[in-house]
């Protein structure tokens, strides 16, 4: 092959929410940032009639209002030559052969990369993926081809083996990207460098330290207006399958061999094959399950809903790290703050040393905030001054964007997928894994042995249940908003 000097950007579902909310004020950053590869085009695909200065016109508003301060008019005249449109249908095979020509044409017949980006309705994925085989544009004779398939990857596991197995007939699994935007979020990235790029962690990181571990990811918003789509879907596979596991697994994995998509995601899947797998009585004592109090009422869910909005999960990792520490996992709506934190618990210290002490002092702690405000902070014992030897908790802070602002996950994914990194997109074996261990639960949570779906006040941490369980293990939830400051 020729060398490659353009780089083009397909967007199909060119006139939904996450393109103009995301994909395109992110692509405008990165314009701005002068980090788009030499010669970039955009093309939306969608079935509204725009034309190239229709589709320009209506982003130019939206990138304003979700861009802010940053938008000018300038860059966005420079950018915007960038942006074109060609309508079609997903369903129309004509479509795929007049956007080939579009394609062609505006790459002047040199070689490109090309990354198509499926951003449509979930039920349109596969579709998308066989017509751009049989139109001849996932043929990489002329620059890598690429697809981005956005969340979510299945609603089971056989929907997700179904979907992988229809973008095989077409793509090979190093051309497929998965998008789970939690990966494109700098903390955690920064997870795997706290972990790997530092001595002092890592000789900790392990059941001889570590009593337990907390993955909290709280929303304050309710359901609202997306009624429709989560009673069908709940916590678990909105919440869990996906962007919960992801933390997990960036917290328990072993240090790749590389920095490079297949040695990450070797890594990662090897965490999720270590997950005990549930039996019997397991699954009422495994985790609690709720709803806020008013979420039946709420449009388009059905009043005698058993969907979940708040899960906690037990899960146990049996490798030699992790043989006997917990990962306590937990998510809801309509929670007390948006706070998403991976709190690493350690053992308390074994002795009563001082005198005067009643009880052993609290264990250290690492709480590891990915959002809003990402950073870390660390709990230790130090003796309040001026007294005898009373000890007092203390903590260390960091927050990870003193100097200058975070970018935005879609950012750092689109960045990647135009240049060709795949180490932030999920593999098909993790998604499948992924949910064989969310399969089994939520069979059990609908069948008559279900735990007790217990209800919760919009604005707390949960349902008592959630508390009065984790208590039996004899531990607490780490019930904290936001520890790190914007
Ligand atoms: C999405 C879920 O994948 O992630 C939403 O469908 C959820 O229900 C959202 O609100 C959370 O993402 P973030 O980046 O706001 O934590």
């Amino acid at each position: 092959m020729n060398a490659v000097g353009a780089h083009t950007m397909v967007i199909f579902g060119a006139s939904g929410d996450l393109t103009s909310r995301k994909l395109i004020p992110a692509l405008y950053r990165l314009h701005l940032r002068g980090r788009l590869p030499e010669n970039t085009r955009i093309v939306g695909v969608a079935r509204s009639k725009f034309d190239d200065e229709g589709w320009r016109k209506q982003l130019a508003e939206t990138t304003a209002k979700f861009v802010g301060d940053e938008f000018s008019s300038e860059s966005w005249i420079q950018f915007a030559a960038k942006v074109h449109y060609s309508p079609g249908d997903i369903k129309a095979a004509e479509d795929f052969q007049a956007l080939r020509t579009r394609l062609e044409q505006l790459e002047g017949g040199a070689n490109a990369d090309r990354v198509y980006y499926v951003a449509t309705m979930p039920q349109l994925y596969a579709e998308a993926a066989a017509q751009l085989g049989a139109a001849g544009l996932a043929d990489d004779s002329h620059g890598a081809r690429r697809i981005v398939i956005e969340k979510p990857f299945g609603t089971d596991l056989s929907t997700a083996q179904n979907l992988n197995s229809s973008i095989y007939r077409v793509w090979r699994e190093d051309q497929v990207y998965r998008i789970d935007h939690y990966l494109g979020k700098e903390t955690v990235q920064n997870m795997m460098v706290l972990r790997f790029g530092n001595t002092i962690f890592e000789p900790l990181w392990n059941r001889n330290y570590i009593d337990h571990v907390q993955i909290t990811v709280a929303e304050e918003v309710i359901v609202g207006r997306r009624g429709d789509y989560y009673d069908k879907s709940g916590i678990l596979r909105d919440m869990f399958q996906n962007h919960i596991f992801q933390l997990m697994m960036i917290t328990a994995m072993e240090a790749p061999v590389k920095y490079d998509a297949t040695s990450v995601r070797d890594e990662k899947v090897k965490v999720l094959r270590a997950v005990r797998k549930l039996q019997g009585s397991d699954f009422a004592e495994c985790g609690v399950r709720a709803q806020y109090e008013g979420y039946r009422a709420e449009e388009g869910v059905d009043p005698a809903s058993e969907t979940e909005t708040f899960a906690a999960m037990k899960l146990h990792i049996d490798n030699w790290r992790w043989k006997g520490v917990p990962f306590y996992l937990r998510s809801g709506k309509g929670m007390s703050c948006r706070t998403t934190q991976i709190v690493i618990e350690f053992h308390h210290p074994p002795h009563l040393l001082f005198s005067g002490q009643k009880s052993l002092p609290q264990a250290n702690r690492l709480v590891i905030q990915i959002q809003p405000a990402e950073g870390i902070q660390m709990h230790f014992q130090s003796k309040v001054p001026d007294q005898e030897m009373q000890l007092r908790q203390s903590s260390l802070d960091f927050r990870f964007d003193s100097g200058g602002s975070l970018p935005d996950a879609y950012q750092r994914l689109l960045q990647d997928a135009l240049e060709g990194d795949a180490s932030l997109f999920a593999r098909s074996d993790e998604v499948e894994l992924a949910w064989q261990i969310i399969d089994p639960i939520l069979a059990a949570w609908r069948s008559p042995a279900a735990p007790p779906m217990n209800s919760y006040q919009v604005g707390g941490w949960g349902p008592e249940a959630g508390s009065e369980w984790i208590q039996k293990d004899g531990r607490q939830w780490f019930d904290v908003c936001p520890v790190i400051h914007g």
